[in-house]
């Protein structure tokens, strides 16, 4: 492959090559096929022309065989690509257990991103080479999608949604990072990039600027300012459910049905409590739609998801309590 015409985007994902081989069997396939179509086509019309004004061609009943073996072939090669691009979509689609989460938010014009240990990046991702990332993708205002072509990855970031997208890096460098959805005036200026560092650089990297708070510590004080603890408190004598190991977990709804707390939930909580609310309790929480945004509702998420920890025994202080916590909410 010329490099000053590439025909691909380099591939620089553990991921990249199984797409590719799918990509490159499917093209095959149907490239194949298309040119079998026009070689018949043309062999055909030739064949087949009409030679004379009163030239009248035989009757042809139709044939068993050929409606068989035209039927038969595609299909078992539809049913080939049918379960090799399952297996790729569900690889593609489940992110490995011990990957690290960082958050996406897409926004007119720009991609706003957040490290699991604080770090913030607008338009520039900074991730260590070997090691699996997944990603929470959703968008403040619009749909955009996120689009790395160099990882293979592609998910759209849709407002009031969690996507999740995944990749390991297998080669250091910088790759594009575009919004492959169109979504206004400066859609064509929603590019960054993705930095894939050695596991070290990625270390300097992460202590080098301002100390940053951790997204369950952003959270906790958020809970505190928005006056959550008030009504939300760690016992379970407030006037809101007790959201001590809530997360995950199945809760009944005063109109009966069962919901599983999981971040949409939450989310959904936050922004409008009214809508879904938890069986024996009043609907007298305020809504915080226009007051906290998609990252504060984030680090309010991720500061509920670190109370799931149960603690088997008291911990030795608060902050070591946190600790544990994030440990396990990045499990
Ligand atoms: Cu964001 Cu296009």
């Amino acid at each position: 492959m010329s490099p000053a015409f590439p025909l691909a985007p380099e591939r620089a994902s553990s991921v990249a090559p199984e797409v590719d081989a799918l990509f490159l069997f499917i093209l095959g396939v149907t490239g194949i096929v298309a040119l079998g179509i026009w070689v018949v086509m043309l062999y055909f019309a030739i064949r087949y022309r009409r030679r004379s004004a009163d030239d009248r061609p035989p009757v042809i009943e139709g044939s068993l065989a050929l409606e068989l073996t035209w039927t038969i072939i595609p299909l078992l090669l539809m049913g080939v690509m049918f379960v090799w691009g399952s297996k790729v979509f569900f690889h593609l689609n489940r992110p490995p257990d011990d990957a690290m989460t960082v958050s996406v938010v897409g926004k007119r014009w720009m991609w706003k991103l957040q490290h699991p240990t604080g770090q913030r990046e607008v338009n520039e991702l900074h991730v260590p080479v070997g090691r699996a990332v997944k990603l929470v993708i959703t968008s403040e205002d619009t749909i955009h999608s996120f689009f790395v072509p160099a990882f293979r990855i592609k998910k759209d970031a849709v407002p009031g949604r969690y996507n999740l997208a995944w990749f390991q890096a297998t080669k250091t460098g910088a790759y594009h990072l575009f919004c492959a959805e169109y979504c206004g005036t400066e859609h064509s200026k929603m590019i960054g990039r993705v930095v894939v560092m050695e596991p070290e650089e990625y270390q300097v990297w992460l202590a080098g600027g301002p100390a940053p708070e951790s997204p369950v510590l952003q959270g906790e004080k958020l809970f505190t300012d928005l006056n959550c603890i008030t009504c939300h408190r760690m016992d379970d004598a407030g006037r809101g459910p007790l959201l001590k190991g809530i997360f995950g977990r199945t809760v009944k709804l005063a109109s009966g049905e069962e919901i599983v707390a999981d971040a949409a939930y939450v989310r959904e909580s936050i922004l409008t409590p009214a809508a879904k609310v938890v069986a024996g309790y009043q609907p007298v929480m305020p809504a915080f739609q226009g007051q906290v945004n998609e990252e504060q509702v984030l680090a309010l998420i991720a500061y509920i998801e670190s109370l799931r920890t149960p603690t088997p025994s008291a911990p030795a202080s608060p902050a070591a309590a946190r600790t544990q916590a994030r440990g396990a909410s990045t499990r």
